[in-house]
């Protein structure tokens, strides 16, 4: 996730803005750059790669002596990890500088104007729209320019900007990204998060949402998007710089299970416009659409498991047959590939071997690729023919939960289209399936503030030696996720089956006291999950459902419940993932596991 880094004040800038953008290096990052105002220029240096290059490249700062400057830390989004396309971004005299977190997602529509007003764009980045925007609509006065772009852009934002007209002032906004600002005893400083201010200052200013800041040496002024002034109270920060890292909670991993709200959001807000599902990087035509005979989707680990979701969302939706693959089988397999197949390759690095094996494979046997990829410029986004990106940041932990919970959004995303464009669905049904879709992080939130709960429930089985997950369809695909998010973190054994398959020899593993977790959201599946569940009960095992609010009937078969939110049958593994997301991860906590790096895993698994 890019890192911001801004300050004014009596000391040279650049130093300052080094040093905490490495403060900021844990977000993940691919480049980094810094701009500085200096004797009426402004300048700049930024480089692809770690922030010691950027360090060497500018003497540790000292070829900038400058008081006021902006730095960035960039973790790809629109383009590929690039010198040009590091932040900071210039208008094109090199009058206005800006760096940006977040995503415009109208970038397109607006570059599209200012390149008929003549403007000219060198990188590939939504943020060197914002600087042209700004120069456009600059008149003299930076605050009334910021207020004018704040109406034109959509999506997510977090802004450092510098005017070089205005060389005593640094400028900050922001919208759905996060910012923060402290005075520091010689100035100001800004940020994006609070390890890279806790050595200038312990008391932040949290920018709100269209909240404008505009800081000089000795002064900080807040306003409102109608420019009128605004009051605003520090907040004392009593974290130390470790728990800093992480936000303030207690581990990567739960910082990430909290981030799924937004990345959620920032995976289908782009791709949804009023009722039509618009994916411009699958680059199909409707006819293409139409020829599709086959997808094969083509994955590892949790990957895999939002591809067996998808096979059921995309062949329930769009009734295309799907064939769901292990990369590290498929590979080997002698795949059968005829016309008009479409693979999908899921991955969140983008550098899985066997799967990006997988899918030099397939290409050579003649299918078009679909990349369904969180790192930007990785191989598998590279290499594939197109690439639909998952806008889940960087995930630190190794279990992953958010980058998981995108690609399934990214997976129901291109069923819609594709059942839009077959006309598999009814428009009525589709306005359905977006407002489902858009209700899915507050459900999320939700079930996340419910971790006490789950939380209370983990600490009873911090003993358990066999966990069996269960579930039909979907719930089998949740199932799958559920139990791995448990094995990988908590060292505890566990098994997803399908439901029916118990009875072919599974179940002769249920003793007293076994904890099954079934998973029971697909409604014409309920009688039958139920007598599932009484088969393992009958036999002394513990059973705990997830299953859809109003389930009343649960009770009957089920020792614990954990209810979900109502959503439409084909989006529920987005919501029933989340109390087995928490599950795991308390029982890794109550055990004194290492949640965020446990053993024998790599977050990256390039080797075969
Ligand atoms: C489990 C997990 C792994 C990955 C798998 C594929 O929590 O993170 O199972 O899903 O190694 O990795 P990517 O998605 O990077 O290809």
């Amino acid at each position: 996730m890019c890192g911001i880094v801004g300050y004014v004040g009596k000391r040279p800038a650049a130093p300052i803005l080094l040093d905490g953008l490495g403060k900021l290096e844990y977000r993940g990052y691919d480049s980094a750059g810094i701009a500085v105002c200096d004797s009426g220029k402004i300048q700049m240096k930024k480089a692809r790669g770690r922030l010691k290059v950027l360090s060497e490249l500018t003497h540790d700062g000292e070829i900038f002596p400058g008081h006021v400057g902006i730095g960035h830390t960039r973790w790809a989004t629109h383009g590929e990890p690039s010198d040009v396309n590091a932040h900071p971004h210039f208008n094109a005299d090199n009058s206005i500088v800006v760096v940006h977190n977040g995503i415009i997602e109208n970038y397109l529509k607006l570059k599209k104007k200012l390149i008929e007003k003549g403007y000219k764009f060198i990188s590939d980045t939504d943020t060197e729209v914002i600087a042209h925007l700004l120069d456009y609509y600059y008149h003299g006065n930076p605050m009334q320019a910021i207020i004018k772009i704040m109406h034109r852009m959509e999506g997510s934002y977090a802004l450092g900007i510098l005017f070089k007209d205005h060389p005593e002032e640094l400028y900050a906004v922001r919208k759905d990204s996060p910012l923060i600002v402290g005075h520091t005893r010689d100035g100001c400083i800004i940020a994006s998060d609070v390890p890279a201010v806790l050595k200038y200052t312990r008391d932040v200013y949290f920018i709100e949402n269209e909240e404008i800041v505009c800081m000089r040496q000795d002064s900080m002024e807040f306003f409102n998007v109608d420019e009128e002034p605004i009051e605003k109270e520090p907040t004392h920060i009593e974290w130390d710089v470790d728990a800093a890292e992480k936000g303030g909670y207690e581990h990567f991993m739960l910082k990430e299970m909290y981030e799924q709200p937004r990345a959620i959001t920032d995976t289908f807000s782009p791709r949804i416009k009023g009722r039509e599902i618009c994916i411009e990087e699958l680059a199909m035509s409707d006819e293409e659409i139409l020829n599709i005979k086959k997808i094969m989707i083509v994955a590892c680990g949790s990957a895999y498991h939002a591809g067996v979701t998808g096979k059921y969302v995309l062949e329930g939706m769009a009734r295309i047959p799907v064939e769901v693959d292990l990369a590290s089988e498929y590979r080997y397999r002698n795949p059968l590939i005829e016309e008009g197949t479409l693979t999908i390759i899921i991955s969140q690095s983008g550098e899985t071997a066997d799967s990006l094996a997988a899918l030099r494979d397939s290409r050579e046997r003649g299918a078009k690729v679909l990349g369904v990829v969180n790192v930007v410029g990785s191989s598998i986004a590279r290499e594939a023919d197109n690439v639909m990106y998952t806008w889940a940041g960087p995930e630190i932990a190794v279990a992953t939960t958010k980058a998981y919970s995108c690609q399934l959004i990214a997976l129901y995303l291109l069923a819609m289209k594709f059942a839009q464009v077959r006309k598999t669905i009814s428009d009525t049904e589709l306005g359905g399936y977006i407002e489902d879709m858009k209700r899915i992080p507050d459900q999320v939130e939700m079930l996340l503030n419910n971790k006490n709960r789950i939380q209370k429930f983990a600490n009873r089985y911090l003993a358990a030696r066999d966990v069996f997950f269960i579930g039909r369809g979907i719930d089998y695909a949740i199932s799958l996720e559920g139990s791995l998010k448990l094995k990988e973190i908590s060292y505890i054994h566990s098994e997803a089956y399908a439901a029916g398959e118990l009875k072919h020899g599974t179940i002769s593993l249920i003793e007293e006291g076994t904890l099954v977790a079934a998973v029971l959201t697909q409604e014409n599946l309920y009688k039958k999950m139920i007598s599932n569940m009484v088969e393992v009960r009958t036999r002394g095992a513990f059973v705990l459902a997830v299953t859809n609010e109003g389930n009343h009937e649960i009770r009957k078969a089920a020792d614990y419940v954990i209810y979900i939110p109502e959503t439409n049958q084909y989006f529920t593994n987005s919501l029933a993932i989340i109390p087995l997301q928490l599950f795991a991860y308390y029982i890794s906590v109550g055990k004194g596991c290492d949640v965020d790096k446990p053993r024998n895993l790599a977050k990256s698994v390039t080797v075969e």
